[in-house]
């Protein structure tokens, strides 16, 4: 069943730069009401449209995340999907990651994830909404030169698992994004050193945010239960499920 985003209420963090923005984009041409969140105020609200609502802030407080859904329900009395977008890389090894980057890291690609589907859920039971978690391929394949990056990934994924098995009697659709190497400013923002060659080189196969967004929305639309794009990263997912060992040594760091 094919289900139609006009007029339908959808939080968007990490909307103010890469695929979240492109996600604000995309669902504003299918005529939903866009909630955009992020720490950058200004782009926001070049963005938003006159439906939409701006709720800028720093995802790390708990704060911020009450008053996103707050001021959503205030303004449209409603939520109809939440996006966890918003998120950060950092490229330390797993035996050299600063503790401090590294919980800080859970905090934002994690715990705030899960703090707002606890905020959210009565609302997306009313509505038998959307809950979309975006992961990373790294989610499912452990990569050497962003090892907690991808545990908080990894978590996220687990997370979305028991979400969907608990709110699947709500008629709530909950969806995980595993996307690849997607052509934004991530690798910037990123904390730790630069990545290694060989992962620059990949940016060469990337997918661009749009077409990450695209997929999304798509699954969205059709109630997806998982998206993985591009989707050349099925086999790599199910390869390094079949052969562990082998998948690791290809990916060592020299
Ligand atoms: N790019 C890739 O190759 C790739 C691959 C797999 C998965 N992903 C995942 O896709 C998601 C989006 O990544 P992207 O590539 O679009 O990255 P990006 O271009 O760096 O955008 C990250 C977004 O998160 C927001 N953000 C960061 N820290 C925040 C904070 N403390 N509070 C509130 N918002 C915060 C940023 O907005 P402000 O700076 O304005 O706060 C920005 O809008 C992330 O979860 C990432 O892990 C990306």
């Amino acid at each position: 069943m094919r289900q139609s985003l006009e007029n339908k209420v959808v939080i968007v963090t990490g909307a103010s730069k890469g695929i979240g923005a492109k996600l604000v984009g995309g669902l504003q041409a299918l005529g939903a009401k866009v909630i955009l969140t992020a720490r950058d105020e200004t782009t926001l609200l070049a963005s938003a449209r006159k439906d939409d609502l701006v709720v800028a802030g720093d995802l790390m407080l708990d704060s911020t995340r009450e008053r996103i859904v707050q001021e959503t329900v205030a303004r449209y009395g409603r939520i109809d999907a939440v996006i966890n977008n918003a998120g950060r890389g950092s490229y330390y090894t797993a035996t050299e990651s600063p503790l401090d980057d590294s919980r800080a890291m859970f905090e934002l690609n994690f715990f705030a994830p899960l703090h707002l589907a606890q905020l959210a859920a009565p609302w997306l039971r009313k509505s038998r909404g959307s809950l979309v978690n975006v992961s990373s391929i790294a989610g499912q394949l452990s990569l050497p030169w962003l090892p907690v990056y991808s545990a908080s990934k990894f978590a996220l994924a687990a997370l979305t698992s028991g979400q969907a098995m608990e709110l699947a009697r709500n008629g709530v659709h909950v969806m995980a994004v595993f996307p690849g190497y997607v052509d934004t400013d991530f690798q910037a923002h990123a904390a730790g050193s630069c990545p290694p060659d060989n992962v620059v080189k990949g940016k060469k196969f990337a997918v661009s945010a749009g077409e990450c967004a695209a997929a999304i929305i798509r699954g969205m639309e059709s109630r997806q239960r998982v998206v993985v794009t591009p989707r050349i990263g099925w086999p790599l997912v199910v390869f390094s499920r079949l052969f562990p060992g082998l998948v690791e040594s290809r990916m060592e760091l020299r």
